[in-house]
């Protein structure tokens, strides 16, 4: 049986505990809504603002793109989403609202019977993480019996199966991780996501480490799977070419906030925020005459101590008199299609007003939370 006849084939779902039946359903729009979410990291010397009020949303099949430059908070978004943060993080405010259900007030187990089985996710550099003393079919059959509850005979037939969608020789099942090559042993970590037919899958810079050749095999690989299993996949890079390649929608973030988002063609044909523009100069066109590309000059902020009003207004060159002290919203400025930046329309004194409010009552709920702990 193939994993998309899996798909087709799982039974109900197991009842749930009556905590989680009670979980309110919220009209939204798509698979995934993810509105103004919040994520920060406490340290000692304050908050680190990683994630600072991002929204976006996904429909069923839909591909998204996430890019940005390295520390811009992508993987902090991500392990947001199914709620794997490091020790130190923490959800502030918004909502993962993921088919009607709000994953940011869900508890560890309501996220336990989520996470793999709905939402998976190929953490960054999780290739290199495999157990090198252990066979990597063992570290698949592993996930399966532990989410899907079947005995060893039945999840061992079922990592072959996975091998094989992902294209590995099944034979190959009791090899260790330094008997595969990088491009392989990422096959395998895209077969363990896949091991609890997932809705969505969450791929955290899934072909960085890998050679350019490789990188366009396992993007080729993403997009086969996505079509015969009808999978979201929301692909996360710092290179806009594997935005370009593998996406429909693409979302930019910079410093910890969206400062575009929309379809792939809007992104790059018709980019309109100042980074999204100097990032895609950044990056050098294969199918163009070879020029030199031009780096964005300066570095992103320290988000301990981000800079008031726009994040990017320190490398902006065509920062105005209100960027230093207002922060831009994002807005709608053809369908679909969303930029944040003052030279669409520097938002009215209320907007301002609310959003220094938002702030001012994010600020009290975390010192509060603060004191409620020293206590
Ligand atoms: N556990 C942590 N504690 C404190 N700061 C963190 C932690 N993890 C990440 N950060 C900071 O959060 C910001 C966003 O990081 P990250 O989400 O990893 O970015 P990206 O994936 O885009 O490279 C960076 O400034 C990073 O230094
Ligand atoms: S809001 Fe101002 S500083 Fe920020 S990107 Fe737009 S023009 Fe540049
Ligand atoms: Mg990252």
């Amino acid at each position: 049986m193939s994993a998309a006849t899996a798909k087709a084939k799982k039974g109900a779902p197991a009842a749930k505990p009556a905590a989680e039946k009670k979980a309110a359903r919220i009209e939204h729009p798509g698979l995934l809504d993810v509105r103004d979410l919040k994520a920060y990291f406490r340290l000692s010397a304050g908050w680190v603002k990683a994630v600072d009020g991002i929204s976006f949303t996904l429909e069923p099949g839909e591909s998204l793109g996430l890019a940005g430059e390295s520390g811009c908070g992508k993987t902090t978004a991500a392990t947001a989403l199914i709620k794997l943060l490091p020790e130190n993080g923490r959800i502030v405010s918004g909502e993962v609202l993921f088919d009607g259900i709000n994953l940011a007030k869900r508890t560890e187990f309501g996220m336990s019977k989520i996470r793999w089985k709905e939402i998976s996710m190929i953490f960054q550099g999780a290739m290199n993480a495999l157990n090198p003393v252990k066979e990597v079919g063992d570290q698949i059959i592993e996930p399966i019996r532990l989410h899907d509850n079947i005995g060893e005979k039945a999840a061992l037939a079922r990592a072959k199966e996975l091998f094989e969608l992902v294209g590995i020789n099944p034979k190959r099942i009791g090899e260790y991780p330094h008997q595969m090559s990088g491009g392989m042993r990422q096959r395998a970590m895209i077969a363990m996501a896949l091991a609890c037919n997932p809705r969505l899958v969450i791929g955290d810079e899934p072909t960085t480490a890998l050679d350019v050749m490789v990188q366009a095999q396992i993007l080729e690989l993403i997009e086969k799977l996505r079509e015969e299993l009808d999978l979201s996949f929301i692909l996360i890079s710092h290179d806009l070419s594997v935005m370009a390649e593998t996406c429909d929608k693409g979302v930019i973030m910079y410093a910890g906030r969206v400062v575009e988002s929309g379809s792939v063609e809007q992104i790059f044909n018709n980019a309109e925020h100042p980074y999204t523009r100097r990032l895609i100069k950044s990056f050098p066109n294969i199918h163009e005459k070879r020029e030199m590309v031009s780096s964005i000059p300066g570095d992103p902020p320290n988000l301990l101590y981000p800079p008031p009003g726009c994040n990017f207004s320190p490398r902006c060159e065509r920062c105005f008199e209100p960027c230093t002290s207002v922060e831009p919203q994002l807005t709608e400025i053809e369908p679909g299609h969303f930029v944040s930046c003052h030279l669409f329309g520097v938002p009215d004194q209320a907007t301002q007003d609310a959003a220094s409010a938002d702030v001012a009552a994010t600020d009290a709920h975390l010192a509060a939370a603060l004191e409620a702990e020293a206590q």
